[in-house]
């Protein structure tokens, strides 16, 4: 795609056309209407996921999606590799370029630390998540899925539900949300409340009243791997914020469910919700694969 970036580091890298553009693609590609391999078979470019903290859903999309685009994918082991003997990512990423690497995916634990390489990129890059920063790829896919399932956001009202302040994805969905025309709300204890509250037309700590205004509830892991505070909250989240069937039937109209994933079931969702028609998170999965195929194609493709 023209004028695609060559760092995908955050979805403000992205103008509103390129975002409709990579929904139209994703939407082909989901209904099998683009070719089989997009890339020229003589000309197959390599795309590498190389990822300092753990994933499942992620990484595994991008190796389907590449693959599936007809590219060479490289699983980079970041614990086998020169990054555990001290060689710094700049060198790991110029490495991988001279080899013919032509796209890394990203996950950090370090928040903008894809900025650096902005400037003078040494190969194109994806971030797969970055610290408390961003995960443009799952807000994305999220947009797409918003979409499938027949939501167009304009006018729509999402409650984000859970530990907004550590979440990575909220910060780049609340964009994406927000210039697709739907207002926001955020709920959750007070300790999962970020300190900024820009993009949001409501903060509550009631999960009814969340509920009662909401088309769409977008729940939250809670992260406890980055939280510095106290995290009594953690017992009674559950009981206060958590979604079960019985919460669920109460309501007037059933809601859409999604939630990025992995879930802790039974804190921001019990089992009976991640099995009833409620919960979408599946679907997420699924246009995670079209949503990435389109992003690769668009960043690799001529
Ligand atoms: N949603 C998401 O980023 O999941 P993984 O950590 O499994 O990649």
């Amino acid at each position: 795609m023209s004028g695609f970036p060559k760092v995908l580091e955050s979805t403000q890298d992205l103008s509103k056309g390129q975002i409709s553009t990579l929904l139209s693609m994703a939407k082909s590609l989901k209904e099998g209407q683009n070719t089989p391999f997009f890339f020229d078979q003589e000309q197959r470019p390599f795309l590498a996921t190389l990822f300092l903290e753990n994933s499942t859903r992620t990484k595994t999309s991008f190796a389907i999606a590449a693959l599936k685009l007809g590219a060479h994918y490289i699983d980079f082991n970041v614990s086998t590799s020169s990054l555990s003997k001290g060689e710094n990512l700049e060198e790991t990423l110029l490495t991988l370029k001279y080899q013919g690497v032509d796209a890394c995916v990203i996950r950090t634990p370090n928040s903008n630390e894809l900025d650096k390489f902005k400037k003078d990129p040494p190969l194109c890059l994806i971030n797969g998540g970055d610290g408390t920063n961003q995960h443009p790829t799952q807000a994305l896919l999220d947009l797409f899925t918003l979409f499938e399932l027949g939501l167009d956001p304009q006018g729509k009202t999402v409650a984000i539900v859970g530990d907004i302040a550590h979440s990575r994805v909220a910060n780049s969905l609340v964009d994406l949300l927000q210039r697709f025309g739907a207002k926001v709300i955020f709920c959750g204890p007070e300790e999962c409340l970020p300190k900024s509250t820009t993009g949001a037309v409501m903060v509550t700590e009631s999960l009814d009243e969340a509920l009662e205004l909401s088309d769409v509830i977008y729940t939250l892991r809670i992260q406890k791997e980055r939280h510095t505070g106290p995290t009594a909250y953690y017992d009674s989240y559950h009981k206060l914020f958590g979604l079960n069937l019985n919460k669920i039937m109460g309501l007037k109209k059933g809601p859409v469910i999604l939630h990025p994933g992995p879930v802790n079931i039974g804190v921001e969702l019990s089992a009976d919700v991640l099995k009833s028609p409620f919960y979408k998170g599946y679907e997420q999965v699924i246009n995670s694969i079209y949503m990435r195929m389109a992003i690769i194609s668009a960043m690799l493709g001529n």
